[in-house]
């Protein structure tokens, strides 16, 4: 760049102190305007937008070259600011009460058509968004999002570096960890016929760090899983990943709390309330239908099973008999109109359930329901024994089956209702801990058990052999309905750590290959420890009101695991596979 076109500061920060001072200014044309003779351009850095006017008389050459300037060029102009005229005024913009006078302009690059143009948003399709990702990038509302990203983490870095903690990175080239996620391979070139695998978390070298002597460990750390993705799941995605020894499950969560307490004032100047509610998985699921309950509203789950045990519902009926219940909702005080409730019936078809029963009580206490003729004329009496607020007005939702099918198509159910009636509150951010999680989960189709957490962590009770009763000392943090963050207090003796490995039904050569590592540490002085790992990303699209797990990610991949923008995964020629060794074993098969 030319001595003449050093930037003073942005455009963005131009105020009453630059008033008749010479400045330099660059950044992009956002738009331009031609008013007969003079020609306005905003012009547009990160830090915001400012007027620049190219006027005839005062600088021919400028003006002339201005006439050439194109939305996106990348411009450097030099001249004086002065205040607008009143009714020149742009209340909207933060710089709308200057102009910048200019007497040179230089063009630093051109740019061709846009495939979008940027004002025009969220609306363009995303996958040209995000083929473009640098044009998208450029947007203001963007672009905030990754100075959130930034300031969320820089506190981070700042809380736990003055708490003691180390920032220390782990492998990315690594072994299967068993955690519970596919795996991303990775084939050795030097090693042929064997692959690494990328870290589902670095879940086992951290508890190594531990046995290393480091007491409190944090990273940044990027994360790699090869699973189905969501609006809330990347296949790669970062973790503010933590562990410390000599600690319990209360120290972990305290000290989550306190980081909390310090983001939230710190970037949002907001007074987060601690400690955070607890909740047991087991009310969790009762009430919610979820092991990560948005409590912004209340709708809870009842079970309503007592009132049709007998009833003339003979579905219901036998629903119950086979030991299935019948949950449901209660909606109070909305007039839904039939077809509203036939849209209802519809969505819950499509979440999975077989059928949606809806009982509406009307104003005068009468009952309006497709089975009406088959309730008793005390119905609204009856359901005030299961549910003590229920009124006139007010319409149940009922779905039968098996608690652990009919509970999360409730779970379901309730968060579409209170998103399309507006129940929920979406400036709060209701932070909790759900605990006591079942330690075991059974795996139908390897019929196996497998860890719900993961296999290192420790249970609450040790004694316990029958692995569908031993409950985890783990922990998530919910905020909203998402899942944030996932931890435990970890076993750090190689006893318990094969009794958990023979209740999952591994043997003792394989836990010895995939782990013997791990079991020969554990027998070398590991100390007691815990930790949690929180998701970054999944934290900024709460804080920036992201409905998309792909807006807070600056190169996402897309829904399909596709690197718009790259193009990648690509395919490779068959000398790379051969180098790999990969080639010889495709054809063999
Ligand atoms: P867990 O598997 O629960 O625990 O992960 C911790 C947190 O990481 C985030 N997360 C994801 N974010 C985006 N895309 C994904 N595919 C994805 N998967 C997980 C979630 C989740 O709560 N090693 C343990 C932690 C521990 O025990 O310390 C672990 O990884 O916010």
């Amino acid at each position: 760049m030319i001595e003449s076109l050093k930037r003073s500061f942005g455009c963005g920060e131009v105020n009453k102190d630059s008033l008749g001072k010479v400045i330099t200014l660059v950044g992009w044309l956002a738009t331009r305007r031609d008013h007969g003779g003079l020609i306005f351009v905003d012009l547009r850095d990160r830090s915001g937008l400012m007027q620049v006017v190219f006027n005839p008389e005062k600088a021919a050459e400028a003006h002339k070259l201005a006439h050439s300037l194109r939305s996106e060029f990348v411009i450097g102009v030099t001249g004086t600011v002065v205040e607008r005229t009143p009714e020149t005024i742009n209340p909207q913009m933060p710089t709308g009460k200057y102009e910048l006078q200019v007497d040179k302009l230089q063009i630093l690059n051109k740019a061709k058509g846009l495939p979008f143009m940027l004002d025009e948003g969220g609306s363009v399709d995303e996958e040209l968004r995000l083929k473009y990702r640098y044009l998208d990038l450029r947007r203001p509302e963007t672009l905030a999002k990754f100075k959130m990203r930034d300031d969320i983490t820089f506190a981070m870095r700042e809380f736990l570096h003055k708490n003691g903690f180390y920032e220390i990175e782990t492998p990315i080239l690594t072994k299967n960890s068993m955690e519970g996620a596919r795996e991303f391979l990775v084939p050795s070139r030097m090693h042929e016929g064997k692959f690494y695998a990328l870290p589902q978390s670095p879940q086992i070298y951290k508890q190594l760090l531990m046995a290393g002597g480091v007491e409190k460990y944090f990273q940044l750390a990027r994360c790699f899983r090869d699973e189905d993705l969501r609006a809330d799941r990347q296949p790669e995605f970062t973790q503010l990943d933590m562990e410390m020894s000599f600690v319990n499950e209360k120290d972990v969560q305290a000290l989550m709390e306190e980081l909390f307490v310090f983001m939230f004032k710190k970037v949002l100047n907001k007074d987060l309330p601690v400690p955070f509610p607890h909740m047991s998985y087991e009310d969790a699921f009762k009430d919610y239908g979820s092991d990560k309950p948005d409590v912004r509203f209340e709708l809870k789950i009842h079970d309503y099973s007592p009132l049709f045990k007998d009833s003339e519902l003979s579905f219901l009926k036998a629903v119950i008999s086979k030991g299935g219940k019948v949950g449901g909702l209660c909606v109070s005080q909305h007039e839904f109109t039939r077809s509203q409730l036939d849209k209802w019936v519809d969505v819950a078809t499509k979440l999975g359930a077989k059928g949606l029963l809806w009982i509406r009580f009307k104003e005068d206490g009468s009952v309006e329901s497709p089975v009406s003729k088959f309730l008793p004329a005390d119905f609204l009496e009856q359901v005030k024994s299961v549910y003590p607020n229920i009124t006139a007005g007010d319409t149940l939702f009922l779905i039968a089956g098996n608690y652990t099918d009919a509970w999360p198509l409730l779970g379901r159910l309730r968060l579409a209702l209170a998103k399309d009636l507006n129940l929920i509150d979406t400036n709060k951010f209701d932070l909790l801990w759900v605990d006591s999680f079942p330690m075991f989960e059974f795996d139908d189709e390897n019929k196996r058990w497998h860890a719900t957490h993961h296999p290192f962590t420790s249970p609450q009770n040790t004694e316990e052999t029958d692995p569908s009763k031993v409950i985890a000392r783990a922990y998530d943090l919910v905020c909203n309905g998402m899942e944030l963050g996932g931890g435990s207090v970890r076993i750090h003796e190689k006893e318990l750590q094969e009794k958990v490995f023979d209740l999952m039904g591994i043997d003792k050569a394989t836990s010895e290959k995939m782990f013997g590592f791990l079991l020969e540490a554990q027998e070398l002085g590991f100390p007691p420890h815990a930790g949690i790992a929180l998701g970054l990303d999944r934290l900024i699209m709460l804080l920036t009101g992201s409905s998309s797990i792909r807006d807070v990610i600056a190169f996402p991949k897309t829904q399909r695991g596709h690197d718009a923008l790259m193009e990648a995964p690509t395919s490779v020629d068959n000398a790379a596979l051969k180098e790999y060794g990969l080639l010889k074993k495709i054809t063999a098969k």
